[in-house]
């Protein structure tokens, strides 16, 4: 029987995985430039933990499982809460503010579609501790050094930031009762993947009154923070929500991304912990899912009985980044091909015990070597050689035997070299 793969999985050949491995080094790298430490948790976790905060669509899609003893259980979909748990049980001996990075596999039951698949990885950089738009900008900033080290720049993705303070804010004024905002902010996320007709007979399902459901249109729409005024008159917690966005501008500007950023108040994110700014980056051509997406969730330490401390963080997912990364030819270009170092060839048969011996000295001083396992002439295994992009064949023949001298033979330019066998060695160790 043959048995397929599990749809919205992934097998990585070597191929693959080399430029998997390029991409989680990348974010790795960008991680601790900027200052955060790596963390992780286990791939399971109690269902309720997922569904206190996450927000209905994440619990549609979650993979959940009974252990023997009858615990409801789910795979991760999202590693914020994990983390939040994690900060909670240790929060009086962690220093703040927490600049914490982790790479986790994920699991969700989505329709596998163009950049969104059933398990993926996802980078995630999160601030705990700070409750100043200095982390949002951080987080934002940190998440923009990252596409601009791979090489896209502001002409390839734009980061769209808005706050949902602002928006609720706002909504507050047109009239919506608080109790009505979670809903809405569902409906919200899903504009610009929707049909217009489609979203607005959802917007009227939220908001019945027309005057009220224009001004949130109108609002989608606007382009800078300090048009605002033209869809509600200012209040206090209007100009607060509004300067906050105003200093991670600011800060995003002098940190020299500023390129990247815009002002998009379409931008609200599906899942329902985020509670101040948030952001996503997309595609300028705007023809992929987001690629990543962020924001600050004050509350969701103390939703899981925890001090109110403030939080912040990105999660970026492989498969979008891939894609973009395929489309400019930045991977083509950047991933290491899989390449042995030194084949060791054998052109005595008698001294076919040698080969083990040279191999293992060289893998013992830390570079890669292969050798055949068939017992064929030297053309043959230069082939082999070839075959496993060898940058170097070192060759034991007559001379290993009767002086312990090696040919080197570089596969790039065909040129060879006799060496000592030792001195061969120890300038591999130097
Ligand atoms: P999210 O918007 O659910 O946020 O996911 C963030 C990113 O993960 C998406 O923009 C996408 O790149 C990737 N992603 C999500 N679902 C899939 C999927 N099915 N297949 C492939 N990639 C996917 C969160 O997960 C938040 N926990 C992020 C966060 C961290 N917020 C604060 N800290």
């Amino acid at each position: 029987m043959k048995i397929p793969p599990v749809k919205g999985t992934r097998d990585f050949y070597p191929p693959e995985m080399a430029r998997h491995n390029w991409i989680i080094d990348g974010w790795k790298k960008a991680s601790r430039r900027n200052g955060f430490e790596e963390y992780d948790g286990p791939i399971f976790e109690h269902l309720a933990m997922y569904q206190i905060k996450s927000g209905q669509e994440i619990v549609e899609q979650l993979f959940s499982l009974q252990d023997r003893g009858g615990r409801e259980l789910a795979i991760r979909p999202e590693i914020t809460p994990t983390l939040a748990r994690m900060v909670n049980q240790r929060i009086n001996a962690l220093p703040r503010p927490i600049k914490w990075f982790s790479v986790p596999r994920l699991c969700r039951a989505e329709r596998p579609q163009k950049g969104r698949l059933r398990e993926f990885f996802q980078w995630n950089i999160d601030i705990i501790g700070e409750d100043s738009g200095q982390a949002d900008a951080e987080i934002i900033f940190t998440t923009l050094d990252y596409l601009r080290m791979v090489g896209l720049t502001p002409r390839d993705v734009q980061a769209k930031i808005s706050s949902r303070r602002l928006l609720a804010t706002v909504l507050a004024s047109i009239g919506i009762p608080t109790e009505r905002l979670d809903a809405l902010y569902a409906v919200l996320d899903k504009k610009p993947k929707l049909p217009a007709e489609t979203f607005d007979a959802l917007l009227a399902e939220q908001v019945p009154d027309p005057s009220q459901a224009g001004k949130i249109r109108d609002l989608m729409a606007l382009d800078s923070v300090d048009r605002i005024a033209e869809i509600v008159a200012s209040n206090e917690d209007l100009l607060k929500a509004a300067d906050e966005l105003r200093t991670v501008f600011d800060i995003l500007r002098t940190m020299g991304v500023g390129e990247y950023c815009v002002f998009d108040p379409s931008i609200v994110r599906g899942l329902a912990y985020y509670t101040g700014v948030v952001f996503e980056v997309h595609d300028i051509a705007g023809e992929l899912r987001a690629i990543c997406g962020g924001g600050r969730y004050d509350n969701l330490l103390r939703d899981f009985g925890g001090p109110a401390i403030s939080a912040t963080g990105m999660g970026m997912g492989d498969c979008v980044l891939e894609i973009l990364l395929e489309q400019r030819g930045i991977m083509e270009k950047q991933v290491p091909q899989p390449a042995i170092e030194y084949f060791v060839a054998l052109a005595d048969p008698e001294m076919a015990r040698s080969v083990y011996e040279v191999t293992a000295r060289i893998r013992a001083q830390g570079h890669a070597a292969n050798f055949s396992y068939r017992q064929g002439g030297l053309s043959k295994q230069l082939k082999e050689a070839a075959g496993q992009k060898a940058a170097m064949c070192v060759i034991i023949g007559q001379e290993y035997r009767d002086k312990r001298q090696v040919v080197l033979k570089n596969m790039a330019t065909g040129t060879q070299e006799l060496a000592d066998l030792e001195q061969f060695l120890s300038r591999l160790s130097s």
